[in-house]
């Protein structure tokens, strides 16, 4: 049964959800979506077909593709009304508590959304959502800036009209480099599931009370946004900064070892991953190609990177530990590269991961099994006792 709980080491696990979206193999490094292996996907797909996959189960055929890029395309404006939200924020809000607020009042904004039982209703939530988060994240950059917000561009694809609308400014029409956009398109494909991590059984539970679908996936971007989860590319790239120089890893890694320390290596380790994140190699791929584009080979922080993994990999407490990178760790440093600055890191993994909740909640709520999630706990607390008169409380 779905939301089934058991108490493992501190945390509350999901001890077991069935699901066809997904699949992980932690000991191989492997990472399939509806079968598909992650490195055929980023290499032959677009990251639109992949959220068609995610929903429908199957890759489109090139009419399918077509009318779903079309559909998105028409639903990626935001309603007048949401604007003013962002201006309760402090110009210098994190982004992703501007996210929190703005997604979460979007379920203002759409009220058939909660017809779960009506397929129809269920895909034009699934449309609208994925068609917006592009806007939303990019007011968002735009809100902390101080420029004006700019409007979605119908001639643009998805990833190249995010771009726009982040990078572009009254003055100056941003003009796609095909490569660069290419590159955050498969980044956006190489975060968009990834089975039931924190955040995703964050919407799931939340979902699984009736929820309004986009107040689910508020919940979601709030788990997401902590250092342990989604937070961790921000922190990963702040950690690089820190060290600085190779001379100084072997410092860090000792750090990473020191019990007695908290510091744990950003971007490293996996509750599943046991072998290499599939979208480590790939994410490190990418962040190659970008800087080879930009004439950015040499840059520091990326041969910081890589000397860090090199050290780490031979070290014996990271391999006893099989911790290997995941996909935050690169990631930072591609889209440092790509002109997104670090307080936007999480906001583009949520923009992404968006196609997986929305698509792991379908799942949920269509589940003729499913009930309320009701975590139970293993209660450690005083044996059962009297209340004493306050006259005779010590
Ligand atoms: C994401 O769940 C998902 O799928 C998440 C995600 C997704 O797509 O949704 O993949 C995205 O969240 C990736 C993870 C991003 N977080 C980080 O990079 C932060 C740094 N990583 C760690 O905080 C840690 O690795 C976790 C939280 C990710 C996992 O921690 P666990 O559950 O403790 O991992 P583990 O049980 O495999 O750890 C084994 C040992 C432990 O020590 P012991 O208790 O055995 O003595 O390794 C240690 C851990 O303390 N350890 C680390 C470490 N990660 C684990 N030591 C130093 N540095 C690290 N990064």
């Amino acid at each position: 049964k779905t939301g089934l709980f058991t108490y493992d080491s501190g945390f509350l696990s999901t001890a077991s959800c069935k699901s066809k979206i997904t699949f992980i193999d932690g000991d191989k490094g492997e990472l399939l979506y509806r079968g598909y292996p992650i490195e055929q996907l980023a290499e032959n797909c677009n990251f639109l077909e992949v959220a068609y996959l995610l929903k429908n189960g199957e890759l489109p055929n090139a009419s399918q593709k077509t009318a779903f890029e079309d559909t998105i395309k028409n639903h990626t404006m935001v309603h007048e009304q949401l604007a003013k939200f962002f201006s309760g924020f402090r110009r210098d809000a994190h982004p992703m508590a501007v996210m929190v607020g703005v997604v979460g009042a979007l379920s203002a904004f759409y009220h058939e959304a909660m017809d779960f039982s009506d397929a129809e209703h269920r895909s034009i939530s699934f449309n609208r959502i994925i068609a917006k988060m592009p806007t939303i994240v990019a007011m968002a950059y735009k809100y902390t800036t101080g420029q004006p917000f700019m409007y979605p561009r119908n001639d643009l694809d998805y990833t190249a009209n995010f771009m726009h609308m982040m990078f572009g400014t009254p003055c100056e029409t941003y003009k796609p480099n095909p490569v660069l956009v290419r590159a955050l398109d498969i980044i956006f494909t190489l975060h968009a599931d990834h089975e039931q991590n924190a955040s995703t059984s964050t919407v799931r539970l939340a979902g699984s009370s009736g929820a309004n679908p986009f107040a689910c996936i508020s919940a979601g971007i709030a788990c997401l946004w902590g250092p342990a989860h989604g937070g961790a590319n921000e922190a990963c790239l702040q950690m690089l900064e820190e060290i600085g120089d190779v001379s100084r890893v072997g410092e860090y890694i000792a750090r990473a070892k020191d019990k007695n320390d908290s510091f744990k290596l950003m971007g490293f380790g996996h509750r599943v991953y046991k072998n290499f994140d599939p979208r480590a190699k790939l994410m490190r791929q990418v962040c190659n190609d970008v800087l080879k584009e930009l004439g950015l080979e040499n840059d520091r922080l990326f041969k910081l990177a890589m000397e860090l993994e090199k050290i780490a990999l031979e070290d014996p407490y990271f391999v006893e530990k099989k911790l290997y990178p995941n996909v935050d760790f690169y990631s930072g440093i591609v889209q440092k590269a790509l002109g997104i600055p670090t307080s936007m890191f999480t906001c583009i993994f949520a923009l992404a991961r968006t196609v997986g909740w929305m698509t792991q909640w379908e799942e949920m709520i269509t589940d003729p099994e499913y009930k309320i999630g009701r975590p139970r706990q293993l209660y450690i607390g005083a044996a059962k006792r009297d209340v004493a008169p306050l006259a005779s409380r010590k």
